[in-house]
């Protein structure tokens, strides 16, 4: 058996938590999949002194992770630009492959991160960052011999998690505590309801299906705040829902992208979707029109995105 690889979590909330227990609880079928055993050595954190779930190593300091001789691997999972850019820089300079759910990040720095990754000659993969636990962006880029036409769907759990509890008496301000407390929404929820989560997903998306940065900026974002249950009651009866829909429409001379809400039917599969289930259909010329669901939020669901990224480094590295 090959050496262990070590992993470094930047990160232990929802996520960084869901992947340390499920790496101390499935060792055996990790490494069975891995072809080596895979190790976590320990987590960086903003407060240390706080209460865990998972009994790991912490330290304020993510030098102490990233300078560590026994982490292959860096698992970044804070979020946002700040920090989270400086320290991937700083993994790849040291070596270290990068996995991440960070789809701000990613969709922001898009050149500059893939630009150090290979300049490093090392991986940085975020198959999580995209509908969680499905894996979208590994489909994406299996895609790469087609033309995309139409990229429809829900990106965003929490929207979705809101809309369809409106359905059921919620109210929007409920709904969203109850996403919140589910682990589902951003560490600022505006990012959710406001499209900037779904904008970075689509962005990334497009980006993998048209060979080159699509800015999330170029995504038009409107929001799911003026969304009432007056609006959610007068679509049920013209057997409609309203989802927070993603919508990248690749024409013939330039993209368009768009976040927010939009009626779809009761019976089709985004109005079906609840809770944190993802949607994605993807119109091609080659391969027809594919479509994709799943959960895609939550520490779970994260984790197991995550942790395959692990292993597919874990492998390549044998
Ligand atoms: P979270 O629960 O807010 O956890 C963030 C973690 O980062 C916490 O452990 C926090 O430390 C740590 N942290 C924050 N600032 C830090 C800093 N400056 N230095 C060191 N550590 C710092 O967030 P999350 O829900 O796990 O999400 C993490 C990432 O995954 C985000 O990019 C998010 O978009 C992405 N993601 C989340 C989900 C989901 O369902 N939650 C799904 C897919 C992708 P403390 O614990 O000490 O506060
Ligand atoms: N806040 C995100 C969502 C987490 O609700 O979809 C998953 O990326």
């Amino acid at each position: 058996m090959s050496a262990v690889v070590g992993v470094g979590l930047l990160g232990l909330g929802t996520v960084g938590s869901a992947v340390a227990r499920i790496l101390g609880e499935r060792a055996k079928l990790i490494e069975a999949a891995a072809g080596r055993p895979v190790r976590l050595v320990g987590a960086c954190v903003r407060d240390p002194a706080k209460a865990r779930s998972v009994d790991v190593p912490t330290t304020a300091d993510p030098f102490e992770i990233l300078d560590d001789p026994e982490v292959a691997l860096v698992v970044e999972v804070i979020g946002g630009v700040d920090p989270a850019l400086d320290l991937h820089l700083a993994a790849f300079e040291r070596g270290k492959h990068v996995v991440t759910a960070n789809k701000e990040l990613v969709a922001r720095e898009w050149r500059t991160l893939h630009d150090a990754a290979r300049s490093a000659r090392r991986q940085l993969r975020y198959e999580a960052a995209v509908a969680a636990a499905i894996p979208i962006v590994a489909a994406a880029r299996a895609l790469g011999a087609v033309r995309p036409r139409v990229l429809r769907g829900l990106l965003n759990g929490t929207t979705t998690y809101i809309c369809s509890r409106m359905e059921t008496g919620a109210s929007f301000a409920a709904a969203l505590a109850e996403a919140q407390a589910a682990g589902y929404a951003e560490a600022d929820p505006s990012a959710d309801v406001d499209g900037w989560d779904p904008a970075y997903k689509l962005s990334i998306l497009a980006s993998i299906l048209e060979g080159r940065w699509f800015p999330p900026d170029n995504v038009r974002r409107t929001s799911l705040r003026s969304v009432t249950p007056q609006d959610v009651a007068a679509a049920a009866e013209r057997g409609k829902r309203l989802r927070y829909l993603a919508v990248a429409d690749f024409g013939e001379r330039a993209t368009k992208a768009r976040v927010g809400v939009e009626e779809v039917d009761a019976g089709s599969l985004e109005g079906r979707a609840t809770g944190p289930q993802n949607v994605v259909t993807i119109e091609t010329d080659l391969a027809g029109t594919l479509t994709f669901a799943g959960p895609g939020a939550g520490g779970d669901a994260t984790a197991s995105a995550i942790l395959g990224d692990v292993i597919a480094i874990a492998r390549a590295e044998r």
